[in-house]
C-alpha cells in the first residue's frame, strides 16, 4: 500500500489510473479503523480495480465544543489494518494541504435541504463540513465508486443528494451496520462509553427493533410508535435527541403511500451521542 500525502500526487495518480481504464474505488475515513469501516474497504474492493481510502479528521465538521482534539488517532493501527486488506493507496493530507486557504475562509458545499435536519439541529455547520470535504477528496481522488456506512444514514442521504445536485460522476454504494456482539452498532466514539454503558447502549438497537417490528405488523401512527420508543429509552437513561419514522429517500415524514420506511434514532449515554437506524417496510 502507498502512502501518500500531496493532494496534487494522489490526483495525478488517480488520473493515471484513469487513463489505464482502472476502475476506482474510494472510501474516506477520519481513521480510527474498525470492523465497519473494514466491510467499506471489502465492498469497494468488490466493485473496483483499486481502492484508495482516505484517513483524515476533518475539522469543518467538528463544532467548537466538540472532541476534534481528542477524536482517536490511531494511525500506526489503522495502516497495518488497510495492508492487511490489501487496499492499494492511503491517502492522508494535512490540515494545510488540504485548505491552503484556511479553514474559516474555504469554498463550502451546502446539501440545503437536508443539512439542518435531524443530527444537523444539534451539530450546526457539520454537514456542510463533511460535504465539502468529501467533495474535494471527491476531485482529487477522481472515483468510479465511492464507498459510505449506513451507520450515518443522514449523511449517506446528503453525500447522495449532493453527488446527484452537482453531477458528480461517482456511483455511492451504501455498506450494511457492523454490530458489536450485543447489537450496538459500531463507531469510533464507542470507546468513550464505560463497560457498563456499552451494555446498556445495546437498548438502542433492540428498541429500534421493535419499532420495526410494529410497523411490519401494519401499525402506522408513525407519531406515537416513535414518543413510545423515546419513552422507552428516557427511562433506560439515554438522552434522546430524536427517534423518528421516515421515508427513506428524502427523510422526510412519510406520506400514506410511503413504504420504503427508515427508522432514525441519535441519544446520548454518557459522553457520546449514539446513532442507530433500521430501514424498514410497510406492508
Ligand atoms: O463518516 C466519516 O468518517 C466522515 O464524516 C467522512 C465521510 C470521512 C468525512 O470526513
Amino acid at each position: 500500500m502507498q502512502i501518500i500525502h500531496s493532494p496534487t500526487q494522489i490526483q495525478q495518480i488517480c488520473l493515471t489510473l484513469r487513463r489505464q481504464g482502472k476502475r476506482i474505488g474510494f472510501v474516506p475515513t477520519m481513521g480510527n479503523l474498525h470492523a465497519g469501516h473494514l466491510s467499506l474497504m471489502q465492498l469497494a474492493k468488490a466493485n473496483a480495480d483499486v481502492v484508495v481510502a482516505s484517513i483524515f479528521v476533518n475539522p469543518l465538521q467538528f463544532g467548537p465544543n466538540e472532541d476534534l482534539d481528542s477524536y482517536p488517532r490511531t494511525f500506526t493501527e489503522d495502516v497495518e489494518k488497510l495492508q492487511s486488506l490489501d487496499v492499494d493507496y492511503l491517502f492522508v493530507p494535512s490540515e494545510k494541504e488540504l485548505y491552503p486557504q484556511g479553514r474559516d475562509v474555504t469554498t463550502t458545499v451546502n446539501v440545503n435541504r437536508l443539512q439542518d435536519r435531524l443530527c444537523g439541529r444539534s451539530r450546526p455547520g457539520h454537514f456542510q463540513g463533511v460535504t465539502t470535504v468529501v467533495n474535494l477528496l471527491f476531485n482529487l481522488v477522481q472515483p468510479h465508486v465511492a464507498v459510505f456506512g449506513k451507520k450515518d444514514y443522514q449523511q449517506l442521504q446528503i453525500i447522495r443528494a449532493m453527488v446527484s445536485d452537482l453531477f458528480i460522476p461517482v456511483e455511492i454504494l451504501a455498506g450494511d451496520i457492523v454490530r458489536e456482539a450485543n447489537g450496538l452498532a459500531m463507531s469510533s466514539r464507542n470507546q468513550y462509553l464505560s463497560a457498563e454503558e456499552k451494555d446498556r447502549a445495546s437498548h438502542l438497537n433492540r428498541i429500534i427493533g421493535q419499532t420495526a417490528a410494529q410497523i411490519e405488523a401494519g401499525q402506522c401512527d408513525y407519531p406515537a410508535l416513535c414518543q413510545q420508543a423515546r419513552e422507552a429509552l428516557t427511562q433506560l437513561g439515554f438522552k434522546v435527541d430524536y427517534f423518528e419514522i421516515y421515508n427513506r429517500h428524502n427523510l422526510m415524514p412519510p406520506t400514506a403511500d410511503d413504504k420504503e420506511l427508515v427508522i432514525l434514532a441519535a441519544a446520548w449515554l454518557g459522553k457520546p451521542k449514539l446513532l442507530d437506524n433500521r430501514e424498514v417496510e410497510r406492508p
